[in-house]
């Protein structure tokens, strides 16, 4: 805890040293204001969040990926994946925040019996197939290896807009994706 003997003990230490004029007490007061503002602010956001009037923007679609790679991932994924998942892949695919953690966890930790072999086009194209059988447009270019392009695809969010529902009698509706393992 901040006492006046932690400051006053500090300060008559720093005197006439660094003279910044504050010292460890004024610092740590600065630190505080700067905490209780963001949780200020944090506890704003909780607050508009269930507010019923805040409306939450719908997710980016954009044709992210062409169907050329989508053809390559729905080759490769029998043989490299579907072995262990079957076709729940796909509905594992759809319960994610955004396609990056996928991404890395795939990428980092899959196949299981080779974890991160794979050439990393091969895990897009995986990502791309995944994508065009939850509904997600497909468009002239290749989905590129981009952090920030994979983190604006939102698959969870986007379900309901792509009217996808193909696979959610089979599938665990409680299954919370593990977070991915690569920075
Ligand atoms: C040899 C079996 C095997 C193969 C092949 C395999 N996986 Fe997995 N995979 C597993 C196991 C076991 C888990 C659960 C362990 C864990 O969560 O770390 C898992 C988990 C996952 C998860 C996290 C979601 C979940 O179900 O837990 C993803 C995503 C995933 N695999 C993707 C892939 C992809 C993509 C491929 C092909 C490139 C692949 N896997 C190939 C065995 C395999």
């Amino acid at each position: 805890m901040l006492t006046s003997s932690s400051c006053t003990s500090e300060t008559r230490h720093s005197r006439g040293t660094t003279g910044d004029g504050f010292g460890r007490c004024g610092r740590i007061i600065a630190t505080l204001a700067v905490f209780l503002l963001s949780a200020q602010t944090a506890l704003g956001q909780q607050i508009a969040a269930l507010t019923p009037t805040a409306e939450v923007p719908p997710p980016e679609i954009e044709a992210w990926y062409s169907d050329a790679q989508a053809d390559r991932g729905q080759r490769a994924y029998p043989t490299t994946c579907g072995g262990c998942h079957g076709t729940n892949m796909i509905e594992i695919f759809s319960l994610y925040e955004d396609a990056g953690r996928w991404f890395r966890f795939a990428s980092g930790s899959m196949p299981a019996d080779n974890p991160g072999g794979l050439p990393t086009e091969d895990y897009l194209d995986i990502l791309a197939y995944l994508m065009r059988e939850m509904g997600f447009p497909a468009g002239p270019d290749e989905l590129p290896d981009s952090r920030s392009v994979l983190a604006r695809i939102m698959p969870k969010a986007s379900r309901e807009i792509l009217g996808y529902a193909a696979y959610d009698e089979q599938y665990d509706p409680g299954f919370v994706p593990p977070i991915g393992n690569q920075p």
